[in-house]
């Protein structure tokens, strides 16, 4: 899982640009796969049908996104540098000083004017993007080009760093479960969403095509083990995160007991999640159509939004271990 995962996290994909990461999870999964197909946003929908036999399949919608933060150049100036907007949740703390590439290959580093308090963090419109033009004309970006971190996947250890770990770790984590699942009783679509960043605008579109009974997304969920962290339980290395609440969703607590349980009974190590900011698919996926019975697996992820976003290996394939038991097994609610 580790050569997929530095794969995938050194693919370049903004929300809304998701093709190259696509080409990726299309060749990993098309010989596990009994249907695949590509909604109108671009979502990636890969069926695993129930064995022959099972009585009263469910319909089961798994979410991971394939989206990542960047930015889109919103202007030049005369002497070439690029200003920028976000896409998705971009923070000044975090770009100052990043590297970015741009759809066409070209790179810059970011820059900013100097703010009267030094010590104060600019916001990004305070900053631009040096792409190494002296004037406008020589400037090889055109407003509205998408960028992304430009950064490689490093491993300390169990201890994995990246960019856009949120969530190509989720999506790596789909894959894997997707190859070790031998047979199902239920009706299974693995979703590789788009646009989650901007606003969970992919899964929704893929939840009314599908039009599951139960919904589960798998995204990365901030930590509270690091000094004067957000107060939170979760840790890196502890296991996989039921979700019981975030700002966008309050889980089903039959998805709940579902996942506790079957982790319980498998020896599987599971921890208690509420997140105080951000959201998942499993979002829009609960509201779709009539609704749906969501919730969500979340992966513990320090330094989220980051181009070093940080997991432990160990937590990925704990992962992995209750998506498989949960999914290969008959849902009795
Ligand atoms: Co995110
Ligand atoms: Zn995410």
């Amino acid at each position: 899982m580790k050569q997929l995962l530095k794969t995938l996290t050194e693919t370049f994909g903004p929300s809304g640009h998701e093709g190259e990461v696509r080409k990726i999870i299309l060749k990993e999964v098309k010989p596990l796969a009994d249907e695949i197909r590509v909604d109108a946003l671009g979502s990636l929908i890969v069926r695993k049908k129930p064995a022959r036999g099972s009585k009263n399949p469910r319909r089961i919608m798994l979410a991971a996104h394939m989206d990542e933060i960047g930015i889109i150049a919103s202007h030049i100036d005369k002497k070439g540098f690029v200003r920028f907007t976000n896409v998705g949740g971009t923070f000044g703390r975090y770009t100052l000083g990043a590297r970015i590439r741009f759809m066409n290959g070209v790179t810059g580093v970011i820059g900013y004017d100097l703010p009267e308090h030094v010590e104060n963090v600019p916001p990004i419109n305070k900053m631009y993007i040096d792409v190494g033009a002296t004037k406008k004309e020589d400037c090889p970006v055109k407003v509205g080009d998408f960028a992304a971190f430009e950064r490689s996947y490093m491993e300390m250890g169990d201890r994995l760093v990246a960019k856009s770990m949120d969530d190509r770790t989720g999506v790596a984590v789909l894959i894997e479960t997707l190859r070790s699942i031998k047979s199902t009783p239920n009706d299974l679509y693995f979703v590789f969403t788009t646009q989650e960043e901007v606003g969970v605008r992919g899964a929704g579109a893929a939840a009314y095509g599908i039009d599951p009974e139960i919904g589960l997304a798998v995204d990365v969920t901030a930590t509270g083990d690091t000094p004067a962290s957000m107060k939170v339980m979760t840790e890196l290395g502890k296991g996989p995160c039921v979700k019981f609440r975030d700002p966008g969703m309050l889980s089903d607590p039959r998805v709940v007991d579902w996942m506790i349980s079957t982790a319980e009974k498998a020896r599987i190590p599971y921890q208690r999640e509420v997140l105080l900011i951000g959201s998942t698919d499993a979002r829009e996926i609960q509201i779709s159509r009539a609704g749906v019975m969501a919730g969500a697996l979340s992966i513990p992820c320090r330094y989220v939004h980051s181009a070093s976003e940080m997991v432990d290996y160990r937590d990925l394939k704990n992962s992995v271990k209750l998506l498989t038991a949960l999914l290969s097994k008959v849902v009795s609610f």
